[in-house]
């Protein structure tokens, strides 16, 4: 079964109690169970993390490279300056999909930044917990595009 890391950065363990308008009222543990029941439906092990602190978050993403792992990222607050993590992530091989459950486009001007996005595959944005889910769904579907890919090129080969 392919092995995906949901990773999480600061703040997010509070979700549900923290500015409910903009993120809802769903918690943290709703959000590892959306992604654990997600991950089951696509055939997908899932790990859901989260740490407010960067030098924990860094030494994820270096574990996530050295096993070449998909990830899924809520980089929270880091997205929008953090140089070391968007450097850590530049080291992955296989897909990385950053995620936010508001869409910071519309809010503050200094969450229109992110210095993420230009590492990422892809970006999903503005849909609560269905970001993660959608998030998942885009893993999965690269991982059997990959897949028939090598398979072609064994047919050919
Ligand atoms: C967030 C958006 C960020 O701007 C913010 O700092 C967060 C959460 C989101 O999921 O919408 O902590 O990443």
């Amino acid at each position: 079964m392919k092995q995906v890391l949901v990773l999480n950065g600061p703040n997010l363990a509070q979700l549900g109690s923290r500015e409910p308008d903009v993120y809802g009222s769903q918690t943290f543990e709703d959000l590892v169970e959306t992604c654990r029941r997600t991950g089951r439906t696509l055939d997908l092990h899932v790990e859901v993390r989260q740490t407010n602190d960067e030098a924990e978050l860094l030494g994820w993403v270096h574990e996530a490279a050295s096993a070449r792992l998909p990830v899924v990222l809520n980089p929270a607050a880091f997205t929008h300056y953090s140089y070391a993590l968007r450097d850590a992530l530049a080291m992955l091989t296989a897909p990385l999909i950053e995620v936010h459950l508001s869409n910071p486009a519309t809010r503050e001007r200094f969450r229109h930044n992110s210095v993420v996005s230009g590492v990422a595959t892809g970006t999903i944005a503005g849909f609560g917990l269905m970001s993660y889910q959608l998030a998942l769904q885009a893993i999965a579907e690269l991982a059997a595009v990959q897949e028939a890919a090598g398979e072609d090129t064994v047919l050919d080969g």
